[in-house]
């Protein structure tokens, strides 16, 4: 046995190879000529959930193998891969003793002892690999849609400003014309109507424009559009807000921008809606390496291990995954009648872009 190395006698080669069976973390299956079980390791043990005297001689292997992971192998296995020589890498579906299945990466080899053949498999626990792979992928779908939801948002604004925005105004300016000729009291005082009417779908049109996608947070930048928000917000709320900036004055990447805007206008309107409060507190602090934003009421509060959702609830939720997918985390803390304080971090590089980014989960 040259490949055990200068291991010295043969008890000890294989001392050592009882050893490795024993220790090593992948399950392994020793497999007779009919299928059944004939020799199991503690991994085997412990990822099957049978013991090895429930397993030797009680088990055929088909009672745990609950078919190839996909289609090609799923073919191979209708001929069985017990009947193979060796198969060298697999994915099947493991059936556990309490009934669970979960994926396991294999690998079969047929060991022939005499007249005896063996098959051994080797199973490796891909359970926690899939769990990431799923998150990951979840991740990814989760940023498609707020990426797809923000530029559909980017679309209907400018189409509302350019489009009906423009229409609107260029019947304001006619009727405008129009009433500058010679009327009669009662087409005049009718067209009065009418010019107000346009001038408040004006309006409205304009800050449903600006409620979608505030040109602001393209052009200027986070602050700009935070503050004019701000603004918005006490005229329909009649709720005082205070905007504080602490450390660099800088843009980020639009991705941190767009993403710190919703968060701090879904806090806000959440304090509107619920917490019943006199001021909100918004700072935004940069660090350099960090930028942390504060959205703060002084409301009734809330208990936050029982959240009691008023509206669709998706709102929390949401901020924490547009903070996730930045590498980002929120924090919210929150007592009844203590107020509420939405707390956001998001580590940046030096040019202002998210540090820590899944490359799968992030475009520009
Ligand atoms: N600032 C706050 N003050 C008091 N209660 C709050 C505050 N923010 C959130 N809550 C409570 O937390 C719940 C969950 O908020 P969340 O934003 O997730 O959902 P929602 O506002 O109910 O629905 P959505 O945001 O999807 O319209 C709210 O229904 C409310 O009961
Ligand atoms: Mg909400």
């Amino acid at each position: 046995m040259a490949w055990l190395g200068n291991l010295g006698t043969a008890d000890k080669s294989t001392s050592v190879l009882e050893s490795i069976f024993t220790n090593v973390t992948d399950a392994i299956l020793i497999i007779d000529e009919q299928g059944f079980v004939a020799g199991a390791n503690p991994a085997a043990e412990r990822m099957t959930g049978w013991s090895a005297e429930e397993l030797i001689g009680k088990i055929h292997f088909c009672d745990i193998c609950r078919g190839m992971a996909n289609c090609v192998e799923e073919a191979s296995c209708v001929d069985c891969f017990a009947k193979r020589l060796s198969m060298p890498s697999f994915e099947m579906k493991l059936k556990t003793k309490d009934g669970n299945e979960y994926a396991v990466a294999a690998s079969s080899t047929r060991l022939i002892d005499q007249d005896v053949k063996y098959l051994v498999v080797i199973l490796r626990d891909m359970s926690e690999q899939h769990r990431m792979e799923r998150e990951r992928i979840q991740r990814m779908m989760t940023n498609y849609v707020i990426q797809a939801q923000e530029e559909e948002r980017k679309r209907v604004s400018r189409d509302l400003h350019d489009g009906v925005g423009q229409a609107l105004y260029s019947i304001l300016v006619g009727l405008k014309v129009v009433n500058q000729l010679q009327l009669d009291d009662n087409i005049r005082n009718h067209l009065e109507d009418v010019q107000q009417m346009t001038t408040r779908a004006l309006e409205e049109v304009k800050s449903l424009a600006v409620e979608l996608r505030p040109s602001a947070l393209d052009d200027l930048g986070l602050v700009p559009a935070i503050r004019s928000y701000n603004k918005r917000y006490e005229q329909t709320f009649g709720i005082e807000t205070e905007l504080e900036i602490v450390g660099n004055k800088r843009r980020y990447a639009p991705v941190v921008e767009t993403a710190l805007y919703r968060i701090c206008q879904e806090a806000m309107t959440n304090s509107a809606k619920y917490a019943d409060c006199d001021k909100i507190m918004v700072r935004l602090v940069d660090s350099g390496d960090m930028v942390e934003l504060y959205v703060e009421d002084d409301g009734r509060g809330f208990d936050t291990d029982q959240i009691r959702i008023q509206g669709t609830g998706l709102g929390l939720y949401g901020m924490k995954e547009r903070a996730n997918l930045l590498g980002g985390t929120v924090e919210i803390k929150s007592a009844p009648g203590e107020g509420t304080v939405v707390h956001v971090m998001i580590p940046l590089t030096d040019r202002g872009e998210p540090l820590h980014v899944d490359p799968g989960t992030y475009s520009r």
